[in-house]
């Protein structure tokens, strides 16, 4: 297969897509602050998930400058989204671009650290999940749509935390699991920053692939992404 042809012809797809020319001018202004975001490819997979699945409740972690929030609020103008980021001028970055293009009251953005945020959020709603369909426990609190795009190597000790505040049927969606490449091969890895992400990265893929709370899905679309479905 020429997959240098395969890949321009995806590419195209997407520059001449009608909804992803909607989001064009914010994808100029992340390469403007050199924040990176989701791929085109990624972007039509949370499409076609957040269309099919309408979630109402949407946790993100990695907000970047606010690109993947703003068009999944857009995407869903009755979802309620909280996104985590770390760094503060991003943060504020990000409060400029979800006021510019109108969705502030549908996302509550919070700074720091998503580890702690993420316990945050844990101990003050109480998410519980049915052990079986009698149990009579409300998880309402629970979170329908996660979607984590944030530091590669921790992926794990977010996925576990985020499980934590899920349901049956929730989607966990994590991006960038192939490390372009790295995740697959040694022979991708070209320094000792790119063999500690990929041992990481390694560890979470094993680990949703044995873990029994979901079905975990391996796509290679764009830069790898698996989509966990609770149960
Ligand atoms: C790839 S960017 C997110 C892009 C965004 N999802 C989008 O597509 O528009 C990853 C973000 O995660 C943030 N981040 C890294 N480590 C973090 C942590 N421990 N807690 C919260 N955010 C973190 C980075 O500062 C960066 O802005």
């Amino acid at each position: 297969m020429d997959i240098l042809h395969v890949d321009k012809y995806i590419d195209a797809f997407y520059d001449e897509a009608w909804w992803a020319q909607d989001m064009m001018a914010l994808r100029g202004i992340a390469e403007e602050h050199y924040v990176p975001i989701i791929r085109p490819e990624m972007e039509g997979v949370l499409q076609s998930l957040l269309l099919t699945l309408q979630p109402r409740k949407i946790l993100e972690i990695g907000t970047g400058i606010g690109f993947s929030a703003t068009f999944m609020a857009r995407l869903l103008p009755d979802a309620q989204i909280t996104t985590l980021e770390l760094i503060e001028k991003r943060y504020m970055e990000a409060r400029t671009v979800f006021s510019k293009y109108g969705v502030e009251p549908q996302i509550e953005l919070i700074t720091g650290d998503a580890s702690v945020s993420l316990l945050k959020l844990i101990n003050k709603e109480s998410f519980m999940k049915a052990k079986s369909p009698d149990d009579n426990i409300d998880n309402s609190d629970a979170y329908d749509f996660i979607f984590i795009d944030s530091a590669k190597s921790r992926y794990y000790e977010f996925f576990s935390m985020a499980y934590r505040m899920s349901k049956p049927g929730t989607v966990i969606v994590c991006d960038n699991v192939l490390l372009d490449g790295r995740t697959a091969s040694d022979a991708n890895i070209h320094n000792r920053r790119d063999k500690t992400s990929a041992k990481k990265m390694r560890e979470f893929v094993a680990y949703v692939k044995t873990f029994t709370g979901a079905r975990t899905s391996l796509l290679g679309i764009g830069d790898g992404v698996t989509v966990s479905t609770v149960l």
